[in-house]
């Protein structure tokens, strides 16, 4: 899909299919009149009529009532659009810029990466009917100052839809081994610094909780660093990303139900990646840390088991009261590891607890840190993306459901269903691995979507690439 900017007006210019954003209850003289018996511009509303004269097609869009607009109901709106082009099969789409009461820059931001993301559906089916929008045409009068959002939209957009693939293909293929691959491979074209340490360096290096996890598994595991650091920077970020790349549970086995999604569970760790990536295509002017933690976590002869101990490589010590609580347990070490880089900032994306899905669904990521600063960062961000956080309180008292009485901190606070505060409970203990500044983001519920909703096709979202590569962005 290539974009264009044209400066002309939109209707004159308008080679096949043309769309027009309208509020509710707002008509225009440009359209047909009898449209509008049918058009009333509600939130989401998507009606195609035919002209007599150019354009060939007009697709009236609507975005709800003024007084509620958000940026969002037009990503949604947008993808409404893409979704009746697919189906009739248009190549060419001409967006109308919103021009009243929406920035412009936002608004070129939103179209364009919600086109990319709502046209780019994973499919494995033996007769693929590919999508055959290849063109869209953008109208500004002042195109020059849009090509910097232009391309930051792109590059976000792609980079997210990168994320939604390996996601979505079968745990079988995108092994802890693939993904390393795939993060030299990137690195290497964008000449970033990519590290991978296999199973006998992680046991030379003391990185027994990963080792741990990945016990049961005949894949190797992999923990990558990447360095991007730009000719000048101020500032080191590290984000550290749970790379699960099939958590079946373990010996403390989850059930057969809802378990084919659990391929999501290296989620946090792609978004990473692509962040990275992104940052740097962008050539944000931040040194960043990149680690990924990657094993699968299944049963085999060798696997770990409720009761061990296990020290991890900060010395700490870990009892496993619970195998299907491992993604803290490979975060340890990779928190760790990515301290000794002294970041200004640490902030880890894990598709870490089900609790987080019951304490806030799937709209919204759970938020928690050690820094307010940091995390009101992060909320902005997510404001502007419509990838949102919310935070989770992280008193103290919190912490002693993490203690141990064998070691310096148990996997889960206990077995009881309803063992409380579970989101909590899973950040105050990544808390005790972390050197500095740091937010944990806890993407359980909106890594995966149940059904398609606007941009967001059934699956894999991809969230995370957005937020982090705005905070980057943004960073001070
Ligand atoms: N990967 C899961 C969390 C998860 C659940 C992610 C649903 C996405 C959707 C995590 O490893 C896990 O199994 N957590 C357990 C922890 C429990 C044993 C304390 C959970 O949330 O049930
Ligand atoms: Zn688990
Ligand atoms: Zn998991």
């Amino acid at each position: 899909m290539e974009f264009v900017f044209l400066e002309k007006e939109m209707l004159d210019a308008a080679e096949d299919t043309a769309v027009m954003f309208l509020y509710e209850g707002e008509q225009n003289d440009i359209v047909p009149a009898p449209a509008f018996e049918d058009f009333k511009g509600k939130d989401g509303q998507t009606v195609v009529c035919y002209p007599q004269s150019s354009p060939k097609r007009l697709i009236l869009s609507g975005l709800g009532k003024r007084e509620n607009f958000h940026i969002n109901k037009l990503r949604l709106s947008v993808a409404n659009v893409i979704n009746t082009c697919r189906k009739l099969e248009v190549a060419t789409i001409s967006f109308s810029t919103v021009k009243d009461g929406v920035n412009e820059k936002e608004a070129i931001v939103a179209i364009t990466e919600s086109a990319l993301m709502a046209d780019h559906k994973f499919v494995m089916k033996s007769e693929a009917s590919p999508s055959k929008i290849n063109r869209i045409i953008l109208f500004s009068s002042s195109p020059k100052a849009l090509e910097k959002d232009l391309f930051y939209a792109v590059v976000t957009a792609r980079n997210c839809n990168a994320v939604r693939d390996l996601v979505n293909n079968s745990a079988s293929t995108v092994t802890p081994t693939y993904i390393a691959k795939v993060a030299e491979d990137l690195c290497e074209q964008k000449g970033i610094k990519c590290t991978v340490y296999s199973r006998k360096e992680l046991k030379e290096m003391g990185a027994n909780a990963l080792l741990a996890v990945a016990s049961g598994s005949c894949e190797e595991p992999k923990m990558v660093v990447m360095e991007y650091t730009p000719k000048s920077f101020t500032r080191t970020v590290a984000l550290v990303g749970k790379g699960i790349t099939f958590d079946s549970g373990g010996l403390s086995l989850k059930p057969a139900a809802g378990m084919e999604t659990m391929k999501c569970d290296m989620a946090g760790a792609v978004s990473v990646m692509h962040t990275l990536i992104a940052a740097a295509e962008l050539k944000i002017n931040v040194r960043i840390i990149g680690v990924m933690a990657l094993t699968e976590n299944i049963i085999g002869p060798g696997a770990y088991k409720p009761g061990d101990i296990i020290k991890t490589m900060s010395g700490k010590t870990i009892e496993i009261l619970n195998t299907d609580a491992e993604g803290r347990v490979v975060l340890s070490d990779a928190l760790h590891l990515a301290g000794t880089f002294s970041p200004d900032y640490t902030i880890d994306v894990a598709t870490l607890t089900g609790a987080c899905i019951v304490a806030l669904g799937t709209e919204v990521s759970g938020i928690m840190g050690n820094d307010a600063e940091l995390i009101e960062a992060i909320k902005k961000s997510g404001l502007a993306t419509y990838e949102r956080v919310w935070e989770l309180p992280m008193y103290e008292e919190y912490k002693e459901l993490t203690v141990s009485e064998f070691a310096d901190l148990k996997n889960v606070t206990s077995n009881a269903p309803g063992s409380p505060a579970g989101a909590i409970v899973g950040a105050k203990f990544l808390e005790q691995f972390v050197k500095g500044k740091w937010a944990h983001l806890d993407i359980a519920g909106t890594d995966w979507a149940d059904a398609e909703k606007g941009y967001k096709p059934k699956g894999a979202t991809g969230v995370g690439v957005r937020l982090l590569t705005h905070f980057l962005y943004n960073v001070r």
